[in-house]
């Protein structure tokens, strides 16, 4: 199965930036590794699935936990369904802390989601303070509640899950390979999907994080907005 590489430029990024990527995958667009999806700003979406269709998947970085109505300055996931997208990311933890969205908000959206034939890209992981109280497993459970859902479990395998622990996000820090293991491991047999590692990936650690059992591919946050760094290691060089 092919890897996946997650593309998360946050609120970041431009056209130019978006025409230099493509540049950069035409020229080695048939040595391509992996599945890849670009998640660019809401303002790229359209551009980013004109150009960079051939070369990725389009996913939004976020979407409405409304359907439709009175939400100035929300946008809803038919709306992302209609320009382009088949992904979203839910839940990053950016969002669960800088804009106070709870597992229920998250849920909400993940249902959403999946009505309107997204496939969401829910993110999870603990604090560094959790982590040195070893909750990590029982932090990783609640937020992944969702899946008591019937609704939601039988769609389980339109869902990638995203293991991200907060305090490797954007820190250069990340959890020992032994320790990246040991969580997608137990994620594995408690939940049965193999996850994505994200949290300061980059091009030295990417291949060493994505050979790691029960990894199934990693999600990049600055390293991806680099564009040499990104293409390299979307051809595994
Ligand atoms: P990072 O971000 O790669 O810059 O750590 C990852 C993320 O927030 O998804």
């Amino acid at each position: 199965m092919k890897k996946i590489v997650i593309a998360n430029w946050k609120m970041n990024g431009d056209f130019s930036l978006l025409k230099s990527l493509q540049a950069s995958l035409l020229s080695v667009h048939d040595k391509s590794e992996c599945e890849f999806i670009l998640c660019p700003p809401f303002t790229l979406l359209g551009e980013a699935k004109k150009t960079m269709g051939d070369f990725a998947h389009i996913g939004a970085q976020n979407c409405s936990a409304f359907p439709s109505g009175a939400h100035t300055g929300e946008v809803s996931c038919k709306m992302l369904s209609d320009i382009g997208c088949s992904f979203v990311i839910i839940g990053h933890s950016e969002r669960r802390t800088k804009y106070s969205e709870s597992n229920d908000f998250i849920k909400s959206k993940i249902k959403l989601a999946l009505e309107y034939d997204l496939r969401p890209i829910v993110c999870f992981g603990e604090t560094l303070e959790q982590y040195k109280s070893c909750e990590t497993e029982e932090i990783l459970c609640s937020q992944l509640d969702f899946l008591q859902d019937d609704s939601i479990k039988s769609m389980m395998d339109n869902i990638l899950f995203a293991y991200e622990p907060i305090w490797a996000i954007g820190t250069g820090l990340t959890p020992t390979l032994d320790e990246i293991h040991k969580v997608h491991s137990f994620l594995y047999k408690k939940f049965g999907f193999m996850g994505i590692y994200g949290g300061s990936v980059n091009h030295d650690n990417y291949k060493s994080i994505l050979n790691t059992e029960n990894v199934s591919g990693v999600l990049i946050g600055g390293e991806s907005l680099k564009i040499d760094k990104i293409t390299k290691i979307l051809i595994n060089e």
